[in-house]
């Protein structure tokens, strides 16, 4: 019995888009592969409208592969990892654990890392980069990336700005130019809304700059081969999983017949919607003015059973989230992204509406 996804990831994945996959593959080093995956950097490139001096890359990985990439390739000695969550925590920790020093940040769960707060830290001049995550799954926080990204070119022009977004991309909007960020990143089961096993990665020329002059950037972690591969030869500098990219291909043809305005405004409706029906019943767990767009973490203050609820949601063909980790029971959440829209979160928000009687 197929339960319709509404967790943070993986998120609900059409029929039509799974059958894309089913394709015969054909060889990586063949001129087929070389317009596929050109082809879909463009469409990146073009959904980003990114400049010269941001380029895409795509990674048969799941998303944390980038924690490392960053660990590797981008900190030079010493990072600040902002946190408010658990999985900037992870980020940090990741960076860690490829042997560079990193300091911590630590922002209250359910609130934002804001600007001020960082510059207080850049200004001990320790620094080289910067962690952080755009979209906080565990506690549906939006950080404010815009304006600490603003704040960085500016003011702490050498240190590098690495994003985690990997629940906000093509969801949230996001203009890495306008950003400023040197490295962004997000895995495909999320707001892509295909299965897991890609990751989309952008990067600036300064960050590739940076990059070559780390030793020890590992394999598949190294950047430099990952863009030099591509510039050579348009191609990825290991085998790909080519049945994804055939989907992925789609995916940014159906994204940019939507427009990224287009998505981003169905994200906002969805959240929306689902933030007033959690503040009529409950509360918010994210700090007002930082609500993500496409997850909501929602406080269980009547203290009802999460997982009695997706037991009776089960049977009803609907799956939403238990809060994360030490926040289960707490909280739960509804992942808005991908392939649904307002009707979709409508029909879900009145089933749990008739389970728990509100
Ligand atoms: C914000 C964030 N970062 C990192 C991850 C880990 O991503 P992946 O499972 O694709 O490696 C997730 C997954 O839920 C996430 O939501």
């Amino acid at each position: 019995m197929h339960k319709r996804l509404l967790i943070p990831g993986p998120t609900e994945v059409s029929a039509g888009m799974l059958h894309e996959q089913t394709r015969f593959l054909i060889g990586h080093r063949a001129k087929e592969f070389t317009e596929l995956y050109t082809g879909i950097i463009e469409k990146l490139n073009k959904f980003f409208q990114l400049p010269d001096s941001q380029k895409t890359t795509v990674t048969t990985s799941s998303g944390t592969l980038w924690f490392d990439i960053v660990g590797r390739s981008i900190v030079k000695e010493k990072a600040l990892a902002c946190t408010n969550g658990a999985f900037s925590e992870r980020f940090g920790k990741a960076v860690q654990a490829c042997g560079k020093k990193v300091d911590f940040l630590d922002v209250e769960w359910g609130k934002a890392v804001k600007p001020g707060m960082i510059a207080e830290k850049l200004d001990s001049g320790e620094y080289d980069t910067l962690t952080i995550c755009h979209n906080e799954t565990s506690t549906g926080v939006r950080n404010p990336i815009y304006e600490i990204g603003k704040m960085m070119r500016k003011d702490y022009p050498d240190v590098m700005l690495a994003i985690d977004s990997i629940s906000g991309m093509v969801g949230d909007k996001l203009l890495p130019s306008e950003i400023g960020c040197d490295v962004i990143y997000a895995s495909t089961q999320k707001c892509f809304a295909l299965p897991p096993g890609l990751a989309v990665g952008i990067v600036s020329d300064r960050a590739l700059e940076r990059a070559r002059e780390i030793p020890n950037r590992g394999m598949y972690t190294n950047l430099v081969r990952i863009f030099d591969y591509y510039e050579r030869k348009h191609q990825t500098p290991f085998t790909p999983n080519i049945s994804l990219l055939y989907a992925l291909d789609k995916r940014m043809d159906l994204l940019l017949e939507e427009t990224p305005e287009g998505v981003y405004q169905r994200h906002k409706v969805m959240a929306e919607y689902t933030r007033k029906w959690a503040r009529k019943h409950f509360a918010l767990f994210a700090e007002p003015g930082y609500e993500s767009v496409t997850v909501t973490c929602i406080k269980n203050t009547l203290g009802k059973s999460v997982k009695e609820l997706n037991e009776k949601l089960a049977e009803r063909h609907f799956m939403i989230s238990n809060g994360y980790g030490k926040l289960a029971e707490k909280t739960f959440r509804v992942g808005h992204m991908g392939e649904w829209n307002l009707a979709g979160i409508k029909e879900v928000l009145w089933h749990i509406d008739e389970i728990w009687g509100l």
